[in-house]
């Protein structure tokens, strides 16, 4: 048996700019995992997964009424994930085998409610890892993050693949995506090994940041699973439809989030004040395009850390899931955790998962 766990993660800074190629953000993966255990069968192959077999199936109207969008599950980017390295291990002449695929996550809670921790990028990241030791396909770190990057793509066209980035890689990272509409479009003719070459990765960068001396990062679930793909849909504007506040947006987010990889393990109170400069810019972006990013529970915790002396701020899409707080040693954990709960959020006991 084969088994691999692959990281959640927590989005610090740089949302929605990172859906547009090259432009950065920072974010950390968490020690909760999904692990994928991976074992030989014959003549044919089985997901099994006791969280994702029989979830909800989310859909929504897209911007001009006229059709729906399904949100997806976490299944289809295992399928996505087989489909690509089954190609891969056809052209390198390898002989197909079957196998059965057991999938356990710890990234929900225990009633099934996602936090927002990455599910589908950590599925994703496992299911390839998986099957990279299976066949002894011999791909580094850099490999199975485009390629899991490329099966993302098949089933979410926007996502940036921060996630990806930091459960394969770990660690605090600093991110660009490349151009996914690009790279989709050669995807089914170009030869998998062609595709994972070319130039259009040149912009995609994963820089590694030191530890965050001096602060701490604290977690808080509001409980309010968000829908990432309806948010994005609305928020971020394909190029032809990019006007001046967006483009304001673009440049300011980007200024913030160096201004932060600089800051990072140097200067804690410099990347406190960074931090709530970002949740402004993203509460900005939100109004801007008339959709609540910044719900009343974040503002809460976020507000309730910034009274303490600490920064805070939605992870990720917004709209719910999680909001982290960075802060330094004088603000007590359970002063904020206290507060929190006064309004039904709950402190999650996540730490950094250091790169192996
Ligand atoms: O809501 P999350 O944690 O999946 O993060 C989404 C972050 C966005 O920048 C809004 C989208 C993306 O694909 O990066």
């Amino acid at each position: 048996m084969i088994e691999v766990s692959a990281p959640g993660k927590l989005y610090i800074a740089g949302e929605y700019a990172v859906v547009e190629p090259g432009h950065p953000a920072i974010l950390a993966a968490v020690d909760r995992y999904l692990t994928v255990a991976l074992t030989a069968s014959d003549g044919v192959g089985h997901v099994h997964s006791s969280r994702y077999g029989h979830g909800p199936v989310t859909w929504f109207h897209d911007d001009d009424g006229d059709s729906i969008v399904v949100e997806h599950s976490p299944l289809d980017y295992v399928t996505a994930a087989i489909a690509l390295l089954e190609r891969l291990r056809s052209e390198r002449g390898l002989r197909p085998l079957y196998y059965d695929l057991h999938i356990d996550t710890g990234l929900d809670d225990a009633s099934g409610r996602k936090f927002g921790l990455g599910s589908s990028a950590a599925v994703t990241v496992a299911v390839i890892d998986a099957l990279n030791r299976f066949y002894e396909l011999g791909l580094s770190p850099m490999e199975r993050f485009r390629l899991a990057l490329v099966a993302t793509i098949h089933v979410a066209p926007k996502a940036s693949g921060g996630d990806v980035a930091a459960s394969t890689f770990g660690g605090w990272i600093a991110y660009t995506a490349p151009d996914r509409a690009a790279l989709r479009a050669l995807s089914d003719d170009l030869p998998v090994a062609d595709l994972l070459a070319r130039p259009e990765w040149d912009v995609c960068t994963v820089r590694r940041l030191p530890e965050l001396a001096g602060l701490r990062m604290l977690v808080g679930w509001t409980g309010s699973p968000a829908s990432t793909e309806r948010l994005v849909h609305r928020v971020s504007l394909s190029q032809e439809r990019q006007d001046r506040a967006y483009a304001r947006f673009l440049a300011e987010s980007d200024a913030a989030v160096e201004e932060l990889v600089h800051a990072w393990g140097r200067d804690p109170d410099r990347v406190l004040a960074l931090l709530r400069r970002c949740r402004r810019l993203l509460d900005g972006l939100g109004r801007l395009r008339g959709t609540t990013i910044e719900t009343e529970q974040l503002a809460f915790l976020c507000d309730e850390a910034e009274a303490l002396g600490a920064a805070g701020k939605p992870s990720g899409a917004g709209g719910g899931d999680c909001g982290i707080v960075l802060a330094p040693a004088r603000v007590g954990d359970e002063a904020l955790a206290g507060q929190w709960r006064r309004n039904s959020i709950l402190p999650l006991d996540l730490h950094l998962h250091a790169p192996r």
